[in-house]
């Protein structure tokens, strides 16, 4: 196979349902620096629904609330609490997007249609993929709006500075026992995506809990999905806990890619955004492991940055705490120096950062 069936010119958006999308909207722009540029509800003629469109670079993040008990959304969250419904697909043609997956198993969500504004037209049309996420294929050609019709510019009086937030990196999918490869497969066949790396429990376990990852990506290398499972070990997986709690497989964490991780984390923990803690003792010997960096030593220390090298790079990375009170989603921050990897070396300290927290909360 020689021809990409499904080219993607990389995420459109990302849509989270949430309890309160008014005041995620608010969060999401004092602690990371979003700006919101558009907004649907009621006043621009959407009766079900409100939702708040927040960019920076090239992210943007759609907080969705439901305005009534019944139906999907609510629904949703009745039984996820907040979490990430859509990973939204720029592609050229999402009628034919839709055909070629759909027609190699792909479990449709929504139909192609064409949807019309004064600014044009798009085409979206989505797939089901684990649990009950979906991927809408955003055609927005022939769009010259704000973002989607049916949205209406909206600012702000609060106008944050850019903390730094320049694209999504990677999305990790957290599904059941036993599905990983089921849905590597979904990935590869459905949507042409190829395997790049695997991580089998020996390489993500620590004392007591373990888990199984395999990365998936598409043809360009723009969108870029791990998929995690959880393995046997003495104690619960994080992996079991967030499936505990988010009821079923979701997404895990969007880690973030920034220019200047140092930047980035001390602006987002000056504004109250928590992060998982790494033991001092990981510095100690940091720089034997990972060789020359550029960056010094003691800021990497005092924010808690991880770094890890591989054959082409090194790359900094930090984990936040879930971002709502299930332990569920949570954001990584990513600064990559040359390295395509994962922070493979960081898996020990980072899992066992996590352990603590599930320690802390009854969950290990
Ligand atoms: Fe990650």
């Amino acid at each position: 196979m020689s021809q990409d069936f499904l080219p993607l010119k990389g995420t459109d958006y990302v849509e989270l349902y949430v309890g309160n999308a008014k005041q995620s909207a608010l969060y999401y722009q004092y602690a990371f620096g979003y700006e919101l540029i558009a907004y649907a509800g009621p006043e621009t003629g959407v009766k079900d629904r409100a939702s708040y469109v927040l960019k920076q670079d090239k992210i943007r993040l759609v907080l969705t609330s439901p305005l009534h008990p019944d139906g999907e959304i609510a629904d949703h969250i009745q039984k996820h609490g907040d979490g990430v419904k859509v990973l939204a697909l720029w592609v050229d043609d999402a009628e034919q997007s839709w055909k070629e997956t759909t027609n190699r198993g792909a479990v449709s969500s929504s139909e192609p249609k064409k949807i019309s504004d004064e600014n044009g037209h798009v085409v979206v049309s989505s797939i089901k993929t684990y649990g009950e996420t979906i991927h809408t294929f955003v055609e927005r050609k022939n769009y010259t709006g704000i973002f989607l019709p049916g949205y209406q510019p909206r600012s702000s009086t609060y106008t944050p500075q850019p903390i730094g937030l320049k694209y999504i990196d990677h999305c990790v999918g957290n599904v059941a026992l036993g599905e990983m490869n089921r849905w590597v497969e979904f990935y590869e066949t459905v949507m042409g995506f190829k395997l790049l790396i695997t991580f089998d429990d020996e390489d993500i376990s620590t004392e007591y809990s373990a888990l199984m990852s395999k990365v998936v990506s598409n043809g360009n290398g723009y969108v870029k999905f791990p998929i995690n499972e959880p393995a046997e070990g003495k104690k619960k997986s994080q992996i079991e806990e967030y499936l505990d709690f988010y009821r079923g497989p979701g997404v895990q964490h969007m880690a973030i890619a920034t220019d200047d991780i140092i930047h980035t984390v001390t602006e987002l923990r000056k504004r109250g955004v928590e992060f998982l803690v790494v033991p001092s003792s990981y510095y100690d010997d940091l720089l034997d492991r990972v060789g020359k960096i550029d960056e010094d030593l003691q800021p990497l220390k005092d924010l808690n940055i991880l770094v890890d090298r591989d054959d082409e790079g090194y790359l900094l990375q930090i984990f936040t705490k879930p971002v709502q009170d299930r332990p569920t989603l949570f954001f990584e921050i990513i600064q990559r120096k040359g390295a395509k990897s994962f922070g493979k070396g960081n898996f020990k300290a980072l899992f066992e950062a996590i352990e603590r927290e599930q320690g802390l909360r009854g969950n290990l």
